[in-house]
């Protein structure tokens, strides 16, 4: 089993292998190589995007997220334009180069016309400085277009998982909540000419490491820009919570999200890979980690504190305490810590996009 072989010759098979691989001189040399990958053609140094979660009303039910429709315990929000435009200043202000707007999902044109005001007005206030990276859910191309248009030039669409069958696990049945649909609006996004992002969920209940295998494959033949993925982690109130015990073990889906990064990065070098909250959730330095097996995105929150704890997508979500400036120091300190450098005041474009 040869690192060489998964860049050359990516198939189902090597990548299961190698997931399923707990020889830790091994695993080593495989996050030694997409270290060295990420470094040689990206650069050494990490983008930030300043993640504003923008509101937790949502129109799906999804079985495993804390903020599903059905959850009557979360007390729901959306941040005032005040407040989202405070954080895009706070994200200038740091030299994070761009912004995530992220969001539960909402068809409403209130919702999806504010969405574009928003974005407008941050590229004028920001004097076009900023980037925007928008992740609020399935909408039909013109919406996509007119969000474009508006100046938001990436999108975070994640298939969750690709194999259908799971997919329909995850979700109740119905036309809301369809594989076929999902598929359709990030073709939607793709052509509405957004650097595409697209990401699942690892150690789900049912999962295995082939559909792993066939999630890093799906990215490839999708072509995608740019891909966050991270550990599935319970939420006490989801319908998923019942099957905590047939989970593997927390640092089992740990190692297995680093692992997931490491592959990726070696058989699309070129694509943004984001290391996310939920490694952080699993690993006070997992985002750090994510970095060092291969990422080249974090996303610190700058969502305002009084708010935070009501987008607890999952128990564990870390800096729910924090504010934007606490979260900062915090992924500065434990980046220095790790010798990993910043780069500031850019917008760190996925190198894959627009290459055919
Ligand atoms: N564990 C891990 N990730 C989750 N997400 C939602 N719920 C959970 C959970 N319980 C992820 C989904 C979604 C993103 C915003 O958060 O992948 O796309």
């Amino acid at each position: 089993m040869s690192v060489d072989e998964l860049a050359h010759n990516p198939q189902q098979a090597i990548i299961a292998a190698w997931l399923a691989c707990d020889d830790q001189e091994k695993v080593k040399a495989l996050y030694a190589k997409a270290l060295a990958q990420k470094n040689a053609l990206l650069g050494d140094a990490v983008h930030l995007r300043g993640l504003i979660e923008l509101s937790n009303i949502c129109a799906k039910d999804c079985f495993y997220c804390g903020i599903r429709c059905s959850n009557t315990k979360v007390v729901r929000y959306d941040l005032s334009d005040e407040e989202v435009l405070e954080a895009a200043d706070f994200a200038q202000k740091a030299g994070y180069g761009s912004l995530v707007i992220q969001s539960g999902e909402r068809s409403a044109p209130t919702f999806t016309k504010r969405i574009s005001r928003l974005v407008t007005e941050i590229k004028s206030i920001s004097n076009n400085q900023l980037g925007i990276t928008l992740s609020c859910g399935e909408h039909p191309l013109e919406v996509y277009q007119e969000w474009f248009a508006a100046g938001a030039h990436r999108y975070l669409l994640r298939i969750e998982s690709s194999n259908p069958n799971l997919y329909a696990s995850l979700h109740p049945s119905g036309t809301r909540h369809s594989y076929k649909s999902r598929l359709q609006a990030l073709g939607a996004v793709k052509k509405a000419g957004f650097q595409t992002g697209t990401g699942v969920m690892i150690g789900l209940p049912g999962q295995t490491v082939f559909d792993l295998a066939d999630d890093l494959l799906f990215f490839k033949e999708l072509d995608v820009d740019m891909v966050g993925m991270g550990p599935y982690l319970e939420h006490v109130d989801t319908p998923f919570f019942t099957l905590k015990e047939t989970l593997w073990p927390k640092d089992k889906r740990l190692a297995m999200s680093l692992k997931m990064i490491a592959i990726l990065r070696l058989i699309m070098p070129d694509i943004n890979i984001a290391a996310t909250t939920a490694l952080q959730a699993l690993d006070p330095y997992g985002r750090e980690k994510g970095v060092l097996a291969g990422a080249n995105i974090i996303m610190p929150n700058m969502t305002m504190a009084k708010v935070r704890q009501n987008y607890r997508i999952y128990d564990l979500k870390p800096g729910l305490e924090e504010d934007a400036e606490l979260s900062k120091s915090h992924l500065e300190e434990n980046l220095a810590a790790m010798g990993i450098r910043i780069a500031r005041n850019e917008w760190g474009d996925s190198l894959h996009f627009g290459k055919c």
